[in-house]
């Protein structure tokens, strides 16, 4: 017989990590009939500064904090890189320990998804926008749907997105809204390398010679931003910051200026408040960026 570890009232070492609803369920209700609050921050993992930001928020914000580290098959196309998405779990545990989180929840794709489950969130309004959905038209729908199936398990007060990914938070908080789910959504700030970069899981895919050009892209939305600052017209200031990112080797998917809560298309300046939004290619790696005008 093992031994029984005598459980300790001081929080140590790495947090609960659950792996099944019943598990899930128990563990919140022991935090709800205490009265207290709880935070989820979604993740597909491979966790970096960026998502350790949200953590940070979580933390401020309730009680107790659950982070969700589950890669969802289902918002991978067939050619995207599900596979081979960086899994990097023992790192996380310990960078999670670090911060205290309450519990990690990481159900399997078994769990998530199981034999006969059909129902599926077709999202509408920004997740049809004309930006990542064109060039992943499985995705939001992917996003929204195992992000609804979350906050319904986690059942949280709050639930913390990136800047980061500025139309899957606009996504999310429409879902939420529409589905009338009792969650307040949070976005938090693009955290960034010194150079600028846009911390990303995907970031590890980059070569050397990749990884040097990739600040450009952010170094071009802060300049088209600066230009329409400053009165300057969209139409010409994107083409210029396009045509940029180009000569630097990027295939660019989009740039564009979208108005930052409806993500409508904006023809001039004073049609604003502009968020900047840019996806592009640097060899297989996909970036994308953005910026408030
Ligand atoms: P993932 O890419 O792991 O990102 C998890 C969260 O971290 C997202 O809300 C994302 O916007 C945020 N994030 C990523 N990089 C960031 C950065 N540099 N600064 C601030 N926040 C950053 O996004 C997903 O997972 C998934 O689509 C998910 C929402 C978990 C649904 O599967």
């Amino acid at each position: 017989m093992p031994r029984k570890i005598k459980k300790s009232p001081v929080r140590r070492g790495r947090p609960p990590v659950l792996r099944t609803l019943p598990a899930l369920r128990g563990r919140i209700a022991r935090f709800r009939s205490k009265g207290e609050t709880v935070a989820l921050v979604p993740t597909m993992g491979a966790l970096h500064a960026g998502h350790l930001a949200l953590v940070r928020q979580a933390r401020r914000r309730a009680k107790r904090v659950v982070v969700s580290i589950f890669v969802n098959p289902a918002q991978f196309a067939p050619n995207e890189d599900f596979a081979s998405y960086p899994r990097t779990w023992a790192a996380d545990l310990a960078a999670l320990a670090e911060f205290k989180v309450d519990a990690v929840w990481a159900p399997s794709v078994a769990v998530m998804y199981p034999e006969g489950f059909g129902t599926k969130i077709a999202p509408a309004g920004p997740a049809l926008a004309g930006l990542d959905d064109i060039y992943r038209p499985h995705f939001f729908q992917g996003v929204a749907t195992v992000v609804a199936k979350l906050l319904m398990q986690v059942a949280p007060d709050f639930a913390m997105f990136g800047e980061k990914d500025f139309q899957q938070l606009k996504v999310v908080t429409a879902m939420a809204a529409d589905l009338d789910i009792p969650v307040k959504i949070v976005g938090v700030p693009t955290v960034r390398e010194r150079d600028g970069l846009a911390l990303s899981s995907r970031n590890a895919y980059l070569s050397a010679s990749e990884r040097a050009l990739a600040p450009m892209l952010y170094r071009t939305l802060k300049e088209c931003a600066a230009r329409l600052k400053v009165g300057e017209p969209v139409g010409p200031t994107l083409a210029a910051g396009r045509g940029q990112i180009e000569r630097a080797g990027f295939a660019v998917d989009y740039i564009e200026a979208r108005h930052a809560e409806t993500l409508a298309p904006i023809a001039a300046p004073k049609e604003g408040p502009i968020r900047l939004l840019v996806a592009a290619r640097l060899g297989r790696t996909r970036l994308i960026d953005n910026v408030a005008v």
